[in-house]
């Protein structure tokens, strides 16, 4: 099997807009960027994921394009993007692009000149539809930010569909012109030397409005093989798809290299465990440490030596890891670290996402005012009309809404947390005095060097790569696994609760490769495992 750079290396997840504000404006930029690439280099990633840097309105803080091949004012320009591109590359460093062409901006050029009239070359580069008989909308799709997916448009008389927010209306892919000025824009990047895409909600992009279906569309793998062809097939990029309905089996269609379409996906199996079984993301359920080891080992084992697993537990739409499987009161050290060990050790390429590697927490509010994500806000007014409790809905989003993880990352103890010198566009967690980068930094102990050790192993040792997995039976709250390669055999035992758990094994002890608690321990047999405990070692 050809092995890939995408393969070796860390990505770090960076969302513009709450990482480092240069300029005093209270929104992070790409000059902020620029200067913690230092910071980046230290901690040992390989490849930066932006989250969209280009021109928006910013319904859905650039997940709504107007521009694919302008920067967003706020975040800098075309020449901060090419100075970026240059520094992170003379510090080995690639920039991943946010890739979002299931939709544009109804602000995009494409959408003004479609909505103006029914005979405009650029109307069917979205998706129309003609009200139903009785005067409503097309059909019952809904919106992922709530209510129905299609808007009425009082110009022509039709209704555009929209699965995000209406100011988000959905390309055509059925529109081979679509199709091919979105290689165009895909080549504009690659020639700026990037490093590959992050492709946002991907498996959307075969729907059938008609017909009702949205994910796993007819000619989706159509679609992205035509795309690798027509753009990144000949150059090694980073490609990874945001598939929300990805399961093991049809994840091999994705990055089965012969198949030639992606190098991995994003799945969402292992984050859908701590909810209800509708589906719905807003209604909680604990999670079941034995679920996630079920799904986790499956994806493990299914895509094995065929595909290539991405490996995460955050990013800007998902709360903070070590406030939703963690615990981020008094086990917040241990759990984040035990997480970190949990997930850099199993086979795939791991992703951090910003403020993960110092443990940062969720941030609950207790009013709505104090929410800036329309998912959030568009949810709570549809609950509230609905007859929901407005403390229940509180309760939803300060678990599983999306500023939790986009709140300012914390670099020091000073002001706003070094991250402005003005006023913050969302405001910080309150905890930042405790849990910053500069504290991080000047502790040994801290969860920091844990994440940059990870990733120094992974550098040093290819059985983190390349070896095989293999789930060890243990009680439910232990997650325990071996990788093999070549002869070697490296053990990983977690103990995925705040209580002790039992854990034993036959196996001889080599050596500790790495663990998150000071303990000295000579062997694996019958031994109590300290809350959020973690350690991998070599056996014989
Ligand atoms: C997925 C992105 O990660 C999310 O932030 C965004 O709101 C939707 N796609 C729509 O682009």
């Amino acid at each position: 099997m050809v092995q890939h750079w995408w393969q070796e290396i860390v990505v770090y997840q960076i969302y513009p807009r709450s990482f480092n504000d240069s300029n005093g404006d209270g929104i992070g930029d790409l000059q902020g960027i620029i200067e913690k690439l230092d910071y980046l280099k230290e901690l040992g990633i390989g490849a930066i994921w932006l989250s969209p840097v280009y021109q928006s309105p910013n319904d859905d803080n650039g997940y709504d394009i107007s521009n694919y091949e302008a920067i967003m004012d706020e975040f800098g320009s075309m020449d901060d993007m090419e100075e970026l591109l240059a520094q992170a590359n003379q510090r080995g460093i690639k920039i991943i692009m946010d890739l979002v062409v299931n939709h544009t901006s109804d602000e995009h050029a494409w959408f003004i000149e479609a909505r103006k009239d029914k005979n405009s070359p650029y109307r069917d580069y979205y998706i129309w539809a003609n009200p139903a008989a009785d005067g409503t909308t097309p059909n019952d799709l809904t919106s992922f930010f709530s209510g129905s997916a299609w808007k009425f448009d009082e110009e022509t008389g039709q209704y555009y569909l929209h699965f995000f927010s209406k100011k988000q209306p959905d390309l055509n892919w059925e529109n081979e012109k679509v199709r091919e000025e979105v290689y165009n824009m895909m080549n504009f990047w690659i020639d700026k030397g990037i490093g590959g895409f992050r492709m946002d909600v991907i498996d959307l992009i075969g729907k059938v409005p008609q017909e009702k279906i949205s994910t796993n569309g007819p000619k989706l793998h159509d679609y992205l093989q035509e795309m690798n062809q027509k753009t990144f097939g000949e150059h090694d990029l980073l490609t990874v798809g945001e598939t929300m309905a990805a399961t093991p089996e049809n994840a091999k269609l994705y990055s089965k290299p012969e198949r030639k379409e992606l190098s991995m996906v994003f799945q969402f199996q292992h984050m859908n465990l701590d909810i209800q079984a509708n589906g719905e993301k807003w209604d909680l359920a604990p999670l079941d440490v034995a679920k996630l080891k079920e799904v986790l080992a499956k994806w493990q084992k299914e895509l094995g030596d065929e595909g290539w697993n991405s490996l995460y537990w955050n990013n800007h739409d998902q709360p903070r890891i070590v406030s939703r499987w963690g615990d981020d009161d008094q086990y917040r050290v241990q759990s984040a670290k035990m997480l970190a060990i949990l997930l850099h050790m199993m086979k795939g390429t791991p992703y951090i996402y910003q403020g993960e590697e110092i443990g940062m927490t969720n941030t609950p509010i207790s009013d709505i005012s104090e929410a800036a994500d329309i998912e959030s806000i568009n949810m709570y007014h549809e609950r509230l009309a609905k007859g929901y409790d407005k403390k229940d809905i509180l309760a939803s989003i300060n678990a599983k809404g999306r500023d939790n993880a986009r709140r300012p990352m914390a670099w020091d103890s000073s002001t706003n947390a070094g991250f402005t010198s003005g006023k913050p566009w969302l405001a910080l967690n309150d905890n930042y005095k405790d849990i910053n980068v500069e504290l991080a930094l000047k502790g040994p102990n801290s969860i920091f060097y844990t994440y940059q050790k990870l990733i120094q192993l992974r550098k040093e040792n290819p059985i983190m790569i390349w070896g095989s997995f293999q789930l060890v039976d243990t009680v439910d709250e232990v997650f325990s696994y071996y990788r093999k390669y070549k002869g070697q055999r490296w053990l990983v035992v977690t103990n995925f609760s705040s209580e002790v758990q039992p854990f034993s094994s036959e196996d001889e002890m080599k050596k500790v490769i790495i663990q998150n608690t000071v303990d000295e321990f000579t062997t694996l047999e019958n031994i109590n495992l300290q809350p959020w405990q973690a350690f991998v070692v070599e056996v014989e």
